[in-house]
C-alpha cells in the first residue's frame, strides 16, 4: 500500500482530499493540531468511504512529533496543507503567521528529510500573485504577494524548490489554488469557517440557513459587465481530484528528481458576485437577501487562472460548474447548519 500523510488533513480541504485519496486506493494519515478543525470531519470521511485513514494529533512546529509520526509510519509522499489562511489576521498577527506557516514547514521538511520522505505536495494560493494586470494568471506570471499570508506561501514554495532542487530522489509540486468552495455531494464534509466568515461562499451558505441576515455585496462599480468583482471559484471535490493526480504524477516515472513543477488549480472560468448569488438562489429555491456596500480594501477586479499547465503535465482540468458548487456546498450547510460543533 502506499501511504500518504496529510497535514491539516482535517481541515475544509484537506477533508476532501484525504477521502478522494482513500477511493483512489491510497492510506492516509492525517496529521493536524485542530487549530481550526474537528476531529468529526475525519470521523465523517471514515463513514463514507471504503478506507478510514489513521488520526495523529500533532502540530507541525513540533520537531519531535513530527519525527516520532515518521518513526511510526511508513510515509511514500506528504501532501501539506496545515497553516493558517486568513488574510486579515495575518496582517494583525504576522509573527503568528510566519511561525505556523514557515517555520512549521521547515520542521516539516526536516522530519521529510531525516525520514527519507522525498515527495511533498504544497498548498499554495493564488494569492502568492499579488494583483497582475493581465488576465488570465499564468503560472510565469511575476508573483507580488501584497500580504503576510500570501508571503508566508511564496517563502515556503521556495524553500521547498530547494530542498528538492538538491536533495537525492527528490520531486515535488507547489499548487497554487484559485477559489476553492463546495462540499462532498454526500453533505457529509465541508466548510467550517469558526467565527465570522471571511469568504463568500461560506457567508452566503450562513445567510441562506438564517444565521446571517444579508449578504453585503463589497461594490458594484468595478469595471465587469455587471459591476461585481470576478473569481475563479473551483469545486473542493475537483481541487481533491487535481491533488491524486499530482501524488500520481510525483510518484511515477513522468516526473523527475529534483524539479518542483508549480500548477495552478483553477477552472479558468470566472463568475461575477451577483452571478454567484444569483446561483445560490437557484440551488436554494428561495431568495437570499444582498445589499450593496462599499468595496472591501484590498480586492481586486478579476482573478482566473490560466489552467491549461494542470491539463498538459497532470491530465486534470476541473468538471464541475457553479451550479453544483452551490448545491454541494448548500446540500452540506442545509444538514449541518452550525458546521461540526
Ligand atoms: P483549514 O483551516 O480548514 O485547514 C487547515 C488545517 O491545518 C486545519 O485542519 C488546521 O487545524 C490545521 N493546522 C493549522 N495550524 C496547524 C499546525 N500548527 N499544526 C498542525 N495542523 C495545523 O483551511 P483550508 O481552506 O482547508 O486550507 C488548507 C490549505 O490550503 C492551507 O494551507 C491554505 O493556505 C491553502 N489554501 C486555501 C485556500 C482557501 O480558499 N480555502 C486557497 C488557497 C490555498
Ligand atoms: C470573493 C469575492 C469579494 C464576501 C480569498 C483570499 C485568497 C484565497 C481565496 C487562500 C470578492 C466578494 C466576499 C462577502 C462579497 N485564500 N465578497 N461579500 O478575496 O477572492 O480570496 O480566498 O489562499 O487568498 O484572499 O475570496 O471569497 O473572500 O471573495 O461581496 O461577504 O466575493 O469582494 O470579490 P477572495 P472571497
Amino acid at each position: 500500500m502506499t501511504t500518504i500523510l496529510t497535514t491539516g488533513g482535517a481541515g475544509y480541504i484537506g477533508s476532501h482530499i484525504t477521502l478522494e485519496l482513500l477511493n483512489s486506493g491510497y492510506d492516509v494519515v492525517v496529521f493536524d493540531n485542530f487549530h481550526n478543525s474537528s476531529r468529526k470531519s475525519i470521523e465523517r470521511v471514515s463513514r463514507i468511504t471504503n478506507g478510514a485513514p489513521k488520526l495523529v494529533e500533532g502540530d507541525i512546529r513540533d520537531q519531535a512529533a513530527l519525527d516520532a509520526l515518521f518513526a511510526s509510519h511508513k510515509i511514500d509522499a506528504v501532501i501539506h496543507l496545515a497553516g493558517l489562511k486568513a488574510v486579515g489576521e495575518s496582517v494583525a498577527r504576522p509573527a503568528f503567521y510566519y511561525d505556523v506557516n514557515v517555520a512549521g514547514s521547515t520542521a516539516l521538511f526536516n522530519a521529510m528529510l531525516k525520514h527519507g520522505v522525498r515527495h511533498a505536495v504544497f498548498s499554495s494560493s493564488a494569492t502568492v500573485y499579488g494583483e497582475p494586470e493581465i488576465m488570465p494568471i499564468e503560472e510565469t506570471t511575476a508573483t507580488a504577494p501584497v500580504n503576510p499570508y500570501g508571503k508566508t506561501k511564496l517563502m515556503v514554495e521556495q524553500i521547498l524548490t530547494d530542498i528538492t532542487g538538491i536533495g537525492e530522489g527528490w520531486r515535488s509540486m507547489v499548487l497554487r489554488y484559485f477559489n476553492p468552495v463546495g462540499a462532498h455531494i454526500s453533505g457529509q464534509i465541508g466548510e467550517d469557517p469558526l467565527g465570522f466568515p471571511d469568504n463568500l461562499f461560506p457567508f452566503i451558505a450562513q445567510v441562506a440557513t438564517g444565521r446571517r441576515e444579508k449578504l453585503n455585496i463589497f461594490g458594484d462599480d468595478y469595471p465587469t459587465p455587471d459591476g461585481t468583482a470576478i473569481r475563479d471559484y473551483i469545486h473542493v471535490m475537483d481541487l481533491a481530484r487535481g491533488h491524486v493526480k499530482a501524488i500520481d504524477y510525483l510518484l511515477s516515472e513522468r516526473a523527475e528528481n529534483n524539479q518542483t513543477p508549480i500548477v495552478n488549480l483553477g477552472t479558468g472560468n470566472g463568475f461575477s458576485v451577483k452571478e454567484v448569488h444569483a446561483a445560490w438562489q437557484k440551488a436554494c429555491g428561495f431568495n437570499i437577501p444582498a445589499e450593496i456596500t462599499a468595496r472591501r480594501d484590498g480586492d481586486v477586479t478579476i482573478y482566473c487562472a490560466d489552467a491549461s499547465k494542470a491539463e498538459a503535465l497532470l491530465g486534470w482540468k476541473a468538471s464541475q460548474g457553479l451550479a453544483e458548487m452551490c448545491e454541494d456546498h448548500w446540500r452540506w450547510q442545509k444538514a449541518n447548519p452550525q458546521g461540526y460543533s
